[in-house]
């Protein structure tokens, strides 16, 4: 789930590994460690961050000319210091690190204690390393890349591992399953790492892992195979990224860079893609099944968090725009419950990391019946990019900060330029109507900048809202999805208890927690539900409520009505999430810094959730 890097080669192991794990902190974690080979075995690890780590290197100086680490985020076992990666087999020479779980971990555990083996920890991973200690043990294998592999078909659930082993002190054995793992290849020198972040300053040539393969990586060589032993020759891949993308560029959060990001990740989004002299959209990624697609019978979208969100405004822009039913899910409840999906849908899964496992089983669930199955993703090369049939990459640039933001508009930009070219080639969208929004999509980053410039009177604003105990979010039509956005983005970070709602879903329950010390959020800009939203808004003045509302300049009636308003410019209706939602990352973004909370790496969560 979370972070692994590795090295092998002439550099400063300890630092290329400390460095790397610091470029993996922006996917949560809850403790890290790591172990050298020098000769002897050396680990060390702890709860807590990268940076006491670090300290305790400098304390305890140790080197080698090999290593692993890791940043855990805890399925198995509190996070604590002997719950850490790597972990060490009974005889101290093999050591793992390993993102994912082990699903079958208790009865391995049971029979491996039966044949004398005591655990320090309570993890999944412990029990994956005794086992592979004891089939080298027992000879039940020719060798320990043999053990590697029969211990790897014994187990149930998700990995990648990076395991090193004192008597081969010259090699570093990596594998996956269901948990993305690429090798760096240098000059005389090899990374591996769970994503991009940790190589790219190094290297730039990148060999992916599939599931079921698993590598023998030394310092000037690599060989891929299939853990059932069957070599493989691997494609050498150039990594588009870049580092500064992955730094901070004096933000003092990558959140807040993220957010400030998005008129140039959004004019990226659009580069190359729309035509505004023939008033046309190409999507390179969609043209070989354009016909399916247009011919389908309806499309079921399934995604998780934010991307679900982005999911939801597509559903709406598919209906009007495309006239296509739409179905939204989460990717978890679908793939769990034998889905009515066929060759006439079509599934679209949509995902930042493109690694999220509830999103990756709902995909392969789809396919395996039949129908086509497309991707929206962001990471370039990921798992979900590669197993879908077509797909349109949002080309918003990393995102490091846990809260996604710029992806989420990305997406949404993303679903519109499907939405409206469907519409075209189905013949249900006006040439005129089709024509404004095209025009209107180049508009869009100068009007999110416009937003931008309003931060300083959000910041204040937070101020006022910064000890609410609740927030309660409401929108209508297009904005409705925003709503639950604002709401997940101010929970996240800030740990407030928010909920968004339907606008007039709230006099079904929700308006019971109104009072004084409510706020309000509310998100009126769309045209067609603007009178029933001021009667919304009137019904929670009533109860005594506090307003904050994010409305068109020209909705006075509105802002009359509200505490504070944030104004944000006109737009087609349809388009109006990609400006609302801007003011709420910023205010959940204010709050949470004024609160002193990790706005970067919120506690429990990880960027990408890899575990189901
Ligand atoms: C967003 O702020 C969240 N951290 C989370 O809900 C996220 O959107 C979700 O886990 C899906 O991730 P994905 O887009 O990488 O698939
Ligand atoms: N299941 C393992 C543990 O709890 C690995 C977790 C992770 O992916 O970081 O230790």
């Amino acid at each position: 789930m979370c972070g692994i890097v590795g090295y092998i080669g002439d550099q400063n192991t300890s630092e290329i590994l400390v460095n790397g794990l610091k470029r993996l902190e922006y996917r949560g974690y809850d403790s890290a460690g790591l172990a050298l080979i020098n000769g002897k075995l050396d680990i060390i690890k702890g709860k807590g961050k990268v940076a006491s780590l670090e300290k305790k290197l400098k304390k305890q100086s140790i080197e080698g000319w090999l290593g692993i680490a890791h940043t855990r985020w805890a399925t198995h076992g509190e996070p604590n210091d002997i719950n850490s990666h790597p972990h060490l087999s009974q005889s101290g020479k093999i050591a793992v690190v390993h993102n994912g779980i082990i699903e079958n971990y208790n009865s391995l555990k049971k029979q491996l204690a039966s044949k004398g083996r005591t655990f320090q920890s309570e993890t999944d991973t412990e029990v994956l390393t005794q086992l592979i200690e004891e089939i080298h043990e027992n000879g039940n294998a020719p060798d320990f890349e043999g053990a590697l592999q029969l211990a790897l078909k014994q187990v149930v659930g998700t990995y990648g591992i990076a395991v090193i082993n004192l008597d081969e002190p010259g090699r570093i054995y990596v594998a996956r399953k269901g948990s993305p793992l690429l090798l760096g290849i240098g000059e005389n020198e090899m990374f591996i790492a769970s994503d991009a972040s940790p190589i790219v300053e190094h290297t730039k040539k990148v060999v992916y892992l599939e599931d079921g393969e698993m590598a023998v990586v030394t310092k000037n060589d690599y060989q891929v195979k299939t853990i059932d032993d069957v070599d493989l020759t691997k494609e050498i891949h150039e990594l588009a990224l870049s580092l500064d993308a992955i730094e901070k560029a004096g933000y003092p959060h990558f959140m807040l860079k993220e957010i400030f990001e998005q008129p140039r990740s959004v004019a990226d989004c659009l580069r190359g893609r729309i035509r505004t002299d023939s008033h046309t959209i190409q999507l390179g990624g969609l043209v070989d099944v354009m016909d399916r697609l247009v011919e389908a019978r309806r499309i079921v979208i399934a995604a998780c968090g934010t991307s679900w969100h982005s999911g939801l405004v597509g559903e709406y822009m598919f209906e009007e725009l495309a006239k296509l039913p739409v179905e939204v899910e989460y990717a978890s409840e679908f793939r769990y419950r034998d889905p009515l999906i066929g060759e006439d849908d079509v599934l679209l899964v949509i995902s930042q990391s493109g690694e999220t496992a509830d999103t990756l089983a709902a995909l392969r669930e789809a396919k395996k019946k039949g129908a086509l199955v497309l991707g929206i993703c962001n990471v370039v090369g990921s798992t979900i990019a590669r197993e879908t049939d077509a797909g349109v990459y949002t080309h918003a640039g990393p995102e490091i900060g846990v809260a996604s933001t710029k992806a989420f508009t990305a997406q949404v930009v993303v679903l519109a330029m499907i939405a409206i070219a469907l519409g075209q080639r189905r013949g249900v969208l006006e040439d005129e109507y089709a024509g404004r929004l095209i025009d209107e999509l180049n508009r869009l980053p100068d009007k999110i900048d416009k937003i931008l410039e309003q931060s300083e009177v959000i910041k204040k604003m937070a101020k006022l809202f910064t000890y609410a105990p609740n927030f309660l979010y409401l929108g209508r039509s297009y904005n409705f999805p925003v709503a639950l956005e604002g709401a997940l983005k101010l929970k996240e970070i800030s740990y407030i208890h928010a909920e968004g709602y339907p606008a007039a879903e709230m006099k079904h329950g929700p308006i019971a927690l109104i009072d004084e010390m409510m706020p309000v959020v509310v998100i009126a800009a769309t045209d067609h539900t603007n009178d029933k939203m001021i009667s919304n808004i009137e019904e929670v003045k009533a109860r005594k409520g506090r307003i904050v509302s994010v409305t068109n300049d020209e909705n006075h009636e509105v802002k009359e009505l509200s505490e504070f308003f944030i104004s944000i410019p006109s737009t087609e209706d349809c388009f109006s999430p990609l400006l609302t939602v801007i003011p709420l990352q910023l205010l959940s973004y204010y709050i949470a810094v004024n609160r002193g909370c990790n706005v970067d790496q919120p506690r429990n969560l990880a960027k990408s959730v890899t575990v189901e």
